[in-house]
């Protein structure tokens, strides 16, 4: 209707045969049509900028709201600063002409890009659009989001992901994958040169599921979003089980069971809020440092309440957790994976403000011993706070590694490894301390010296030796034990001899293993203080292309 308004201009010819010169006479036949005002430009540009932003249309946003979820731009709104956005590619539409797909199309295809800025600090971000064609990857929707990506790698930015789509565009075909492999290849180009941030805010299948697996952090809302690269019809059909998508690939499932995501939320609003804090703790890219932000002295860095925090049993469990609440500053410790591997608790702190990674064992279940998943779960956190310059804090409680056929047969030596790799690979400040037992490989592993920690201190209860005294005892005096009158007796006296030769910190000490026994509550200025003297720590690594952790 627009070109109705325009004038238009025919040019004809007509050749004279009657003559013998051939005369080319030309006339213009000019057909006046309103010319297109100012005005009217600006009200095309705002109608298609109007059409953009319904999506997929009213119907399916409404759809969308009943199902208890935001829209794409709803989500924007309430993750980025007010008024901060810039969208790029709002009218993008698909090439797609198979299946009649050339008569439907939609600005945008299914994804709204852009940048924009979290409490003041630059970020790209994604947000699928479920509205238009379920937020499945179209050729262009994979383009959209590899530009906001290639701008985040220049500028040095975190790239965030909302994700919310059926996985690639099944009338696309391979284009649609070859989509997909762009994404994937610049999350692996990017990572550890900017945070990669994913949050599955919907149903995601198929390719939709492995972007955010090669980010940093995933993370899911409760009952409304599915992660699975095949759903459970496709599972019924090939296995016969009969499972839900929430069984499948719920939440929580991926928080318990598969560690594929890090985090959950009780809804979008609060997963938004999540991902501002986890940011908080991040600096921009590799090259930079996070944030320092203020916190609270009360004068005294004095933790009194460390002194009987630890159970006089040494066999009885106990909180780690409260532990890092009373080193760190308050209330600045934020826990990742947190239902996953409880056994090791990994997450972000700040210590006298400064951003701090945190590994420690967890005494208060399964006796914070070492296992397949809770070595997997350390060495991953691990490697994100060395890839960001996050200086790590690694407390020590742990009675070795879980035996058993379960973890032999299913690698508990290989991934075991990936802890020991990823502690061993760490250049950025890293600090231990042991609270208490040190046994075994695990004492190896857990950030000791000799895998270059740069400051270890232990607590006068710490216990740094090859095996429990009980064990040690019943096999190196097994004879002994076996001869005595009273075997129990017998035992106790020998264990007892092993606790007092081994079952203490001073042997480490006294090698350098160890740099200080401390008194539990003095753990937290000996912290600041450690942490400030390592804030300019160079390592120079052997020259190489990258190292080959045993996956
Ligand atoms: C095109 C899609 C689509 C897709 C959904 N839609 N998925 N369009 N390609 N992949 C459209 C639907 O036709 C529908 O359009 C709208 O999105 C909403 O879908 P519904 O099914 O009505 O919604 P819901 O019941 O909530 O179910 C959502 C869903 C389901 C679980 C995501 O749609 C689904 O199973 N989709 C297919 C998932 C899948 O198998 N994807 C391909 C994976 S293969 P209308 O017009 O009605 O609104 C893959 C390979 C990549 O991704 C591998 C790389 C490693």
């Amino acid at each position: 209707m627009y070109f109705t308004k325009q004038i238009l201009i025919l040019r004809l010819g007509v050749y004279n045969y009657w003559s013998h010169n051939i005369h080319h006479l030309s006339f213009n036949i000019i057909f006046y049509f309103y010319r297109m005002t100012h005005q009217q430009k600006l009200e095309l540009l705002e109608k298609k900028k109007q059409e953009a932003l319904l999506g997929g249309g009213q119907k399916r946003i409404d759809e969308q709201h009943k199902k208890g979820k935001l829209t794409a731009r709803e989500r924007l709104d309430l993750l980025l600063d007010a008024g901060s956005f810039e969208e790029m590619g709002m009218l993008v539409t698909h090439r797609a002409t198979d299946f009649g797909m050339d008569k439907e199309k939609y600005s945008g295809d299914g994804v709204v890009t852009g940048f924009g800025t979290i409490h003041g600090r630059l970020v790209y971000v994604f947000s699928q659009d479920f509205t238009v064609f379920g937020g499945s990857l179209s050729e262009t929707h994979a383009e959209k989001i590899c530009k906001i990506m290639d701008l985040a790698a220049k500028t040095g930015a975190p790239v965030i992901g909302l994700n919310d789509s059926g996985g690639a565009r099944i009338q696309e075909g391979v284009v649609s994958l070859g989509g997909y492999a762009d994404i994937f290849h610049r999350n692996v180009q990017f990572s550890g040169v900017v945070p990669q941030i994913s949050a599955v805010m919907g149903p995601c299948a198929g390719g939709a599921v492995y972007s955010p697996a090669m980010t940093d952090f995933t993370l899911m809302v409760e009952l409304t979003s599915y992660m699975f690269v095949t759903g459970p019809s496709v599972v019924k059909t090939v296995t016969h089980e009969e499972v839900t998508s929430e069984e499948l690939g719920g939440a929580m499932t991926h928080a318990t069971k598969s560690g594929v995501t890090h985090f959950t939320a009780k809804n979008e609003v609060e997963c938004i809020e999540q991902i501002k804090k986890l940011l908080s703790y991040m600096p921009q890219n590799c090259e930079e440092n996070a944030p320092n932000y203020p916190y609270e002295t009360n004068g005294s860095e004095m933790r009194e309440e460390l002194k009987t925090l630890l159970p006089v049993n040494p066999n009885q469990p106990y909180d780690m957790r409260d532990v890092i609440s009373k080193t760190t500053d308050e209330n600045s410790f934020f826990e990742v994976h947190k239902n996953f591997a409880e056994n090791i608790v990994v997450g972000f702190a700040r210590i006298a403000g400064r951003s701090i990674g945190i590994v420690a064992n967890q005494p208060a279940y399964l006796a914070g011993v070492l296992d397949i998943n809770s070595s997997r779960k350390g060495a991953r956190f691990t490697r994100f706070c060395d890839a960001f310059n996050i200086p790590l804090l690694v407390l020590v409680d742990v009675p070795g590694f879980l035996p058993g056929t379960d973890q032999e047969w299913n690698g508990i030596i290989v991934n075991g490894a990936k802890l020991l790799y990823a502690l061993s690979e760490a250049t950025v400040p890293k600090v231990t301390v042991i609270t208490r037992k040190a046994y075994g490989g695990a004492y190896d592993v857990m950030n000791s010296k000799h895998i270059g920690a740069d400051m270890n201190y232990a607590w006068p209860t710490a216990e740094i030796a090859v095996m429990g005294p009980k064990g040690a005892a019943e096999i190196i005096f097994k004879n002994e034990i076996k001869k005595a009158a009273d075997h129990a007796q017998k035992l106790k006296e020998k264990s007892d001899e092993y606790t007092d030769m081994f079952a203490n910190p001073y042997r480490a000490a006294d090698r350098g293993f160890i740099d200080e026994v401390i008194k539990p509550e003095e753990t937290r200025i000996k912290l600041i203080k450690a942490f400030r003297m390592l804030e300019n720590k160079v390592v120079q690594s052997p020259k190489k292309k990258h190292g080959n952790i045993p996956l």
